[in-house]
């Protein structure tokens, strides 16, 4: 592997930030890992951060060495991002390749999940199917390599502009299109997942009932509902509903990147993505994968959270701003 691909060298950051970075040497563990890699672009004690196309980087990796791949990958989108996308009629043979090595790198109790966003038919108000037909080739037509579909997940992102405007804003014939889909996927039926790990709050009306008890017994839909059920357990059960509006300013990488004249990355996830998967499906110490890194919120939410990362983008300029994200990060969310 080294020998096929350019070492990228490591740029330093720019001043005023020079020096305030996680200069502490990474992880042995994680350097067994990545020891057929070129140099990192940046990396931190628990994470690498690599410039190259992720096919190769990814080639470099040993096989069972990934807890879970959280990512998402370029959209099919009807109109172009600066980043670059497949049509959605190419889609699944691009994604094949990269997915037959997500299968390789995980362990056999590891999670793949991919945030991919719907996309529209060129001049017709009807959808594409091409994340379904992903979904499906994933899971049926990879031979010994397919995945098990664990769960699907929606993201439902209020503040989603209303797209496509002819449909939606001038001929009104269609509804604002507001949740993503995410794909949870597994390379056996059982992967490590434990939901206690993802506990919401008790609504104050739950609360009310754990404290002041509740009806037991048959109800009119003919559940019936068990004496068990209002025992506090620390929280409550999160739904594959995952609600968060992206509106969120970005922080010391937002500040960093202007200070440092690099174009932010213009479709970023927000932090409780990544957040919610690698809390929900590893435990601290695993390996966190991000082929599609853009500005590397995967890698900012595993370092918080105690996991190893690995990180890779095929954009320089979007790594390069990736690395405010990590001049000051924080402790563990409550
Ligand atoms: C939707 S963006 C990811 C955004 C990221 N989740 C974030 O929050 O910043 C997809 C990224 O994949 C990158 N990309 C596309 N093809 C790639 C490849 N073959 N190898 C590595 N990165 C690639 C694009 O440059 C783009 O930044």
């Amino acid at each position: 592997m080294a020998d096929t691909m350019e070492a990228t060298p490591i740029v330093p950051l720019p001043a005023p930030f020079s020096g305030e970075a996680d200069r502490r040497p990474p992880a042995a563990r994680l350097l067994r890992i990545v020891r057929r890699l070129p140099p990192p672009l940046y990396s931190t004690s628990l994470g690498m951060a690599y410039h190259g196309d992720a096919l190769e980087v990814l080639r470099g990796l040993p096989d069972a060495s990934v807890n879970l791949v959280v990512t998402s990958p370029p959209f099919a989108l009807r109109r172009k991002k600066a980043y670059g996308n497949v049509s959605p009629d190419q889609y699944k043979g691009w994604f094949i390749d990269f997915a037959r090595e997500f299968w390789r790198l995980l362990a056999p109790d590891g999670s793949l999940v991919i945030d991919i966003g719907g996309a529209w038919t060129r001049g017709l108000p009807t959808r594409s199917l091409y994340h379904f037909k992903l979904l499906i080739a994933l899971c049926e037509e990879l031979g010994e390599q397919s995945f098990h579909l664990a769960q699907e997940f929606y993201w439902y992102n209020p503040a989603k502009l209303p797209t496509p405007a002819e449909w939606v804003t001038v001929r009104r014939i269609r509804v604002k299109d507001s949740v993503n889909t995410i794909w949870w996927l597994s390379k056996s039926p059982q992967p490590d997942a434990d939901n206690r790990r993802v506990l919401r709050p008790y609504t104050k009306s739950m609360r009310k009932l754990l404290k002041g008890g509740y009806n037991a017994g048959p109800r009119p839909s003919e559940h019936v509902i068990s004496t068990k059920w209002a025992v506090d357990r620390g929280g409550a059960i999160p739904s594959n509903l995952i609600t968060v509006a992206n509106t969120r300013s970005g922080g010391s990488y937002l500040t960093g990147c202007r200070a440092a004249d690099l174009r932010p990355h213009p479709a970023r996830f927000p932090d409780e993505l990544p957040r919610f998967f690698i809390q929900f499906l590893t435990r601290p110490g695993a390996v966190v994968l991000d082929p599609f890194a853009g500005s590397n919120v995967t890698g900012q939410e595993a370092e918080r959270l105690g996991r190893y990362w690995i990180a890779v983008e095929r954009e320089q300029e979007y790594l390069l701003g990736s690395r405010f994200r990590f001049l000051a990060v924080p402790g563990p969310p409550a």
